[in-house]
């Protein structure tokens, strides 16, 4: 297979200081991208600022001999960071959402700072960020957005509902950004990574922290990021050299009542949780209107033919 590349390409990494941006920014210089390295240079939990850790990243990329130029905005005000893109390069190709910080704590002591500055970062930042950059994809019917979501979200994990409801929030965007980017070959794509970084060097146990290189996972979002690559709105778990993708599935459902004619009480729930619940005939809706039309099916199995419902249950008790 040739190789892939990305020349003549901008590629916006914010956060890339460190961890895993920082080894996105390498491989997509590596591949003949301009690289914005944007990085703030806080701390772990939001604080401070600094041009270092920017600056250091643009360095390494130029001595392998690599374009790259600095930013130090904070991804809040995402418009500056796509300006210094154009200003630097004239244009801007892949966006790369990936900045981070943690500010941990038990669910009951979450206080507001803690709840804002995480949902600032994450699902502000993004949105600014993407924001700023989704005229310039339309306009040259081009575009590669990443969002950086986490197993914390999807699972749930121990101090972290902050983290968690702000990483789940970035799902919720990339699903719609496909949806309008698409027909302007703008793909919105979700990485959901498990890296070796400041962020889990007191979470992650030690020999598996040092498997969990960033490097590993690096390829994968340049993969879903290059023009090659067809899929859109897809959620990949990445981690240690491994890839997978997650898929959100429901339930075949049930009708709750007979026909349209009937209320539902709180009994007809009860009676058919089991159908309600029963996953062997999940699947994946593909959109919005799919939903609507089992909706709509549903209430076409309503009209009177009594299939749901408790009768149903009934007479499935006595088989
Ligand atoms: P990291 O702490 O090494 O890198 C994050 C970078 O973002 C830092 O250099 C930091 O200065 C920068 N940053 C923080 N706030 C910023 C702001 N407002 N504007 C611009 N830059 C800012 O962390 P890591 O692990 O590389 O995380 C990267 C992304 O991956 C984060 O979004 C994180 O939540 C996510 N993630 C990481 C996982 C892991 O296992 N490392 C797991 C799941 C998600």
């Amino acid at each position: 297979m040739s190789e892939l590349r990305f020349d003549d390409r901008v590629v916006v990494v914010t956060g890339a200081g460190a961890g895993l941006g920082r080894a996105y920014a390498h491989l997509f210089a590596s591949r003949g991208a301009k690289v914005v390295v944007n990085d703030l240079g806080g701390g772990r939990h939001g604080d401070g600022s600094s041009s270092k850790a920017a600056d250091t990243v643009v360095e390494e990329i130029k001595a392998k001999g690599g374009v790259a130029v600095a930013d130090y905005n904070s991804v809040v005000e995402g418009e500056k960071i796509i300006k210094t893109a154009l200003d630097n390069f004239g244009r801007v190709d892949v966006l790369i959402n990936n900045a981070g910080i943690l500010r941990d704590k038990s669910f009951a002591r979450i206080s507001d700072q803690d709840w804002d500055l995480v949902h600032l970062v994450h699902l502000k930042g993004s949105f600014k960020t993407t924001q700023a950059a989704f005229p310039v994809f339309k306009k040259q019917n081009y575009g590669r957005i990443i969002m950086t979501a986490s197993n914390s979200g999807i699972y749930g994990n121990f101090g972290q509902a902050n983290y968690s409801a702000a990483k789940m929030g970035l799902i919720g965007l990339a699903n719609t950004i496909a949806i309008e980017g698409g027909r302007n070959n703008i793909h919105c794509n979700v990485i959901i990574p498990t890296a070796a970084s400041r962020l889990t060097e007191d979470i992650l146990p030690p020999d598996v922290f040092a498997e969990l290189k960033p490097e590993l996972i690096a390829p994968v979002v340049a993969y879903l990021c290059h023009e090659s690559c067809e899929d859109n709105g897809v959620y990949i778990d990445s981690a240690a050299g491994w890839a997978g993708k997650y898929e959100i599935v429901r339930s075949k459902g049930t009708t709750l009542r007979n026909s349209k004619k009937e209320g539902v009480s709180i009994e007809n729930v009860k009676n058919a949780w089991g159908r309600v619940t029963d996953m062997s005939g999940s699947h994946k809706l593909s959109s919005i209107e799919e939903a609507t039309g089992t909706l709509l099916t549903a209430l076409e199995e309503m009209e009177g033919t009594g299939s749901g419902g408790d009768q149903e249950e009934r007479g499935q008790s006595q088989e």
